[in-house]
């Protein structure tokens, strides 16, 4: 883990590093009709995607409904032994703008003990048909039962960030998720406020919200984490996988103080 905190990532001016892809997005990959991930040398999860401009972009179906670099990313931090170990295996787990899913079903073939997808409405479709064909891999691989129950126990929740939760992701009174993703969810400066509000009500004591950050706009991004670190801990994990997104980061965040979060 690094120490620097997520300051760092800005330490370089804008765009100086080249990389495949500036919008976190390859088009010739977010116009295939699947973007498989390769989980173990035994499992390929089909992850579909729908790259179609007749989609309600009001409703963000355009924008979710492809893996973005930011999420592959995150899948392969997650697979990481000491990763999936440390944050995901037998822990609750809530994707916040899970796109096509690929993070949360990620998280829960690592053996998350519940895992809940979360986006828009118009995204339940592609979210349950995607954990469907995860279920189907892994109940033909047979040879990962933490998975096949992982995946069991997931689900699609719509979810509207800043509003409150809805009934089925309450937890007991008291008790928060264990781990919080949030895989590219900084693309657009309108959500920050609510998706801020989001995590304040989310975020418990002992949550761990994993973030894979794709840098666009310094002078809207620098702000959000400001108001992020006043409630978070930050911390950049670079030791994991070799593939590499032009200025992508996993940003590990963590509860600096255990009272209530004030507004
Ligand atoms: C860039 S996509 C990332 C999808 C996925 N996490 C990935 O990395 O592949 C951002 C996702 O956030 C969702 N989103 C954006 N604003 C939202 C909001 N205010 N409430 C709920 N979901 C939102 C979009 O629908 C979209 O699926």
């Amino acid at each position: 883990m690094d120490n620097h905190g997520w300051r760092k990532i800005f330490h370089h001016p804008e765009g100086t590093r080249s990389g495949p892809s500036k919008l976190g997005i390859n088009f010739v990959v977010a116009s295939a009709p699947t973007r498989p991930y390769k989980f173990s040398t035994s499992t390929t999860l089909p992850i579909a995607q729908s790259l179609d401009s007749s989609h309600d972009l009001s409703q963000c179906m355009g924008v979710g409904a492809v893996v973005w670099d930011a999420g592959d990313l995150l899948c392969d931090f997650m697979c990481h032994p000491a990763n999936s170990q440390q944050y995901i295996h037998n822990k609750t787990v809530l994707d916040l703008g899970s796109g096509t899913g690929v993070c949360g079903i990620v998280a829960a073939a690592n053996g998350a003990k519940q895992t809940w997808l979360t986006d828009v409405k118009s995204l339940k479709g592609l979210n349950m048909n995607n954990l469907n064909m995860a279920r189907e891999a892994f109940f033909a691989a047979g040879d990962e039962p933490a998975a096949v129950r992982g995946l069991e126990n997931t689900d699609f929740a719509s979810y509207w960030w800043g509003t409150e939760l809805p009934e089925e992701l309450h937890l007991a009174e008291n008790k928060f998720y264990d781990v919080i993703i949030a895989s590219d969810d900084l693309y657009d400066d309108d959500a920050f406020p609510p998706l801020l509000a989001s995590l304040k009500l989310l975020v418990g004591p002992t949550t761990t919200v994993l973030f894979s950050y794709k840098r666009r706009m310094d002078s809207r991004e620098v702000p959000f984490f400001e108001k992020l670190s006043t409630i978070l801990d930050l911390r950049v994990d670079t030791h994991f996988g070799d593939k590499k997104y032009n200025e992508t980061y996993i940003v590990v965040g963590r509860r600096l103080h255990t009272g209530p979060i004030l507004s």
